[in-house]
């Protein structure tokens, strides 16, 4: 599959069943998340690989979390959040983590490390795989986040549920061009 072609028939897909990708897959969708667009070479990035049993680590911080803040919700769906991560039999967390130090602003950063989840999107579909990004409650939490040991630098931003989907996912259709686009010729 060429690269325009990975990219136009990219669509996300709500579930993934196993198989998800294999160690040698893996690592050439971590290096292609590694070829995001960068300012100032900072690698703002992290990258959480969540599978097997990885998955009721991920399913426990979040009924944690959702505990602290808010405990009537984690009694009375308390089984949908510990079945979550299973929808997948891969997430990839990503995280921007941000040099505040840095000259570099803080959303270049962000929108490096956004790069860096479209690199392993595209690549996830190149290989067959299914995904889709994810945000939500598990995202925006400091609970979730020190289940993760991450620091006060580090933002989540993004689930990405990968894996093999039964039937085919239908090339999506691509927005007119001429409602986003201003040409200056
Ligand atoms: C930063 C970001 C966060 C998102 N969070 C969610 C989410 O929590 N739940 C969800 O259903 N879709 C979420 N989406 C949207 C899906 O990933 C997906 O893009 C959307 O369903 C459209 O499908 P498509 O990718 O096939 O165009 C998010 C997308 C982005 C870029």
């Amino acid at each position: 599959m060429d690269a325009i072609e990975a990219i136009l028939s990219r669509k996300s897909s709500p579930r993934q069943q196993e198989p998800g990708p294999n160690e040698k897959e893996l690592e050439l969708i971590y290096k292609s998340a590694l070829r995001a667009p960068d300012h100032g070479a900072l690698k703002p990035w992290k990258f959480i690989n969540v599978s097997g049993d990885g998955r009721k680590k991920l399913a426990e911080a979040a009924l944690k979390a959702i505990e602290i803040s808010d405990p009537d919700k984690a009694i009375n769906n308390k089984d949908k959040i510990l079945n979550a991560p299973y929808r997948a039999p891969l997430i990839i967390v990503v995280i921007a983590s941000v040099n505040k130090e840095s000259r570099i602003p803080e959303v270049e950063q962000i929108l490096s490390a956004g790069a860096a989840a479209q690199n392993i999107l595209i690549a996830c579909h190149s290989l067959g795989y299914s995904a889709i990004w994810r945000t939500g409650f598990l995202s925006f939490n400091e609970e979730v986040s020190l289940s993760f040991g991450l620091n006060k630098n580090d933002i989540i931003i993004g689930y990405l549920y990968i894996g093999s989907t039964e039937k085919k996912i239908e090339a999506p259709e691509v927005s007119n061009i001429n409602d986003f686009v201003q040409k200056w010729s």
